[in-house]
């Protein structure tokens, strides 16, 4: 397996914003690796203009802009948007909603406005990938950076088979898609060098890679819900496994975070 280009830039715009506080890895434990890739991306960094597209109820946007962020989300549905509205209004906080879709994204965002788009758990949806990634590329300014979060088809392979479903582990592993069947309720599944080729075609430098979810999956909730020290453990293990190709191999997502130079 070939492993993307990943060229940390130190002279990156995004790593001189202010500091996610580690609340964010508590409050969203199974996000725990995704808030440490923003964390470093963002530290130590004035307000940014950040696009969370597909961004839904706010999960993301809220927390960043309790940071200060000047925060957009951009997403077709009208009852997350709702919701949205409400859980930013409970957190004291403003983020801007707006309906529209990945593809569509320069007709509801300014080209070249945002120091940082984030795109989590939305690309197995859209109808083309490719031109969805080229239109969040577009959304950036020169130097800001893309956050891709988007499920590894690998991890649905494991999964099928722990299931006892070893055919529908073998249609995964062979579908193009990533799919175990007809009836599976996501469109596509991606590998680590597709997400990769997808982000370089539309221009990008990936930066970084981690696997998010490698193990909480896997492990019963039982353990982690009456064991606050192993819930602490296993989000130490996530965190000490993510950036290893070994381990990401096999997580349920793939976070990329790549840079527009
Ligand atoms: C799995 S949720 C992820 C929500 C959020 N990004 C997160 O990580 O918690 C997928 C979101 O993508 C939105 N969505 C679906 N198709 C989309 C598209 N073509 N463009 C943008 N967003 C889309 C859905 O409405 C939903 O809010």
């Amino acid at each position: 397996m070939s492993e993307p280009a990943v060229r940390p830039r130190a002279d990156s715009p995004i790593r001189r914003v202010g500091s996610v506080p580690d609340r964010t890895t508590t409050r969203l434990p199974r996000a725990g690796v995704v808030w440490d890739a923003l964390r470093e991306a963002i530290a130590d960094r004035g307000p940014l203009d950040i696009v969370d597209v597909g961004g839904g109820t706010g999960g993301f946007a809220v927390p960043l802009a309790e940071l200060g962020h000047r925060v957009t989300v951009v997403d077709p549905s009208p009852d997350a948007l709702a919701s949205l509205e409400r859980r930013a209004g409970e957190s004291g906080v403003r983020v801007r909603g707006v309906q529209g879709d990945a593809a569509g994204l320069l007709d509801v965002v300014a080209p070249e406005s945002a120091d940082l788009v984030l795109c989590h758990g939305v690309l197995e949806h859209v109808d083309d990938p490719a031109p969805a990634a080229l239109s969040l590329v577009a959304a950036l300014r020169s130097g800001g950076s893309l956050s891709v979060l988007a499920a590894n088809r690998n991890a649905i392979v494991l999964a099928r088979a722990i299931a006892g479903r070893f055919a529908e582990a073998r249609h995964a592993l062979a579908d193009p898609a990533g799919r175990w069947g007809p009836a599976d309720p996501l469109p596509r599944r991606f590998t680590e060098e597709q997400l990769a080729a997808l982000l370089t075609g539309a221009g990008l430098t990936v930066r970084a890679v981690h696997g998010v979810r490698t193990f909480t999956d896997l492990v019963p909730g039982a353990v982690t819900d009456s064991e606050p020290a192993a819930a602490q453990e296993l989000l130490a293990l996530e965190a000490a496994t993510s950036d290893r190709a070994d381990f990401r191999a096999l997580a349920t997502q793939l976070h990329l975070l790549a840079d527009k130079v």
